[in-house]
């Protein structure tokens, strides 16, 4: 079901402190401008889309977000704080978290364990470390990201064992498991069928409900309608477009940088 255009106008974008705020961002690699001065700010509780042809700079801006891409210039903000000079343990860059591309699960560890990985970062998570030594007792983050991900029956599976969607929901529940205020999904989609691409959808909408801000790098049209309350299209590193999702897909310039080709064609 997509948000009706009246609760986009009470949650209207430009209002408040958003969560995060990019300015003018750049990232060049050598010659290549894969981001080139994009600013955009993201409010609490709203899920975003970001669309574009292969190689517009999509996955470059995302990694300058978690700060694991080095910025050329501009400046990131969290909460409205300056983060971009921060050192990589600080607490906005744990506030950010991110699922990749391609799945990136450890195959020797199973379920619990490896999203236990992402629970294990978090300052109060920390009195469990006796309790899994001696292998007893539970982690609530990582119980409460099994929940969200209805992951249950799965726990004791390791990832050669799962579907290609649930090794998604896996990775997306320890992502959650860190305790984020901004969660940032890489293509989550690439590779699934229709229902394990509303699957991902509804888990994102049910994120949402607890106030989780999310940035969704996805090509499927349908997708992004049924997601997103807000989406930004990126062509050649620059922002081409954007509005509601059934706005900007209808953006004639968005049209021509995917020149006319079904949106899906490009997964
Ligand atoms: N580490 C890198 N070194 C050099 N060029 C890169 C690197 N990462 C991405 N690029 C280039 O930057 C551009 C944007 O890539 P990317 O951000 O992966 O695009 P998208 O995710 O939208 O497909 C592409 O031209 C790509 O080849
Ligand atoms: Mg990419």
């Amino acid at each position: 079901m997509t948000t009706s255009a009246n609760e986009r106008v009470a949650h209207a974008p430009d209002s408040g402190t958003p969560v995060f705020e990019a300015r003018d961002v750049k990232v060049y690699f050598g010659g290549v401008k894969a981001v080139d001065g994009v600013s955009l700010k993201l409010m609490p509780g709203l899920i975003y889309g970001i669309i574009g042809p292969n190689g517009s700079g999509k996955s470059t801006l995302i990694g300058a977000m978690t700060r694991l891409t080095k910025l050329t210039s501009g400046e990131l903000l969290f909460d409205g704080e300056p983060y971009h000079n921060a050192s990589a343990s600080s607490i906005a860059r744990k506030r950010v978290a991110r699922t990749f591309q391609t799945v990136r699960l450890l195959p020797d560890l199973d379920v619990r364990d490896n999203i236990r990985l992402g629970a294990d970062g978090r300052q109060d998570e920390r009195p469990n470390l006796l309790s899994r030594i001696l292998g007893i007792g539970g982690s609530p983050a990582t119980d409460d990201a099994i929940d969200k991900a209805q992951l249950h029956g799965f726990e004791s599976f390791y990832p050669s064992e799962l579907s290609y969607g649930t090794q998604r929901r896996v990775e997306i529940a320890r992502a959650i498991s860190t305790n984020p205020r901004l969660l940032l999904l890489d293509e989550p989609t690439a590779g699934m069928n229709q229902t394990e691409r509303a699957e991902i959808s509804q888990l994102m909408k049910s994120l949402k409900n607890d106030g989780l801000c999310q940035l969704l790098v996805e090509h499927d049209v349908q997708m992004m309608i049924d997601t997103c309350d807000h989406v930004f299209a990126m062509n050649f590193g620059k922002l081409i477009a954007e509005g509601r999702p059934e706005d900007v897909v209808r953006d004639p310039q968005v049209q021509e940088a995917y020149l006319g080709r079904k949106w899906r064609e490009h997964a």
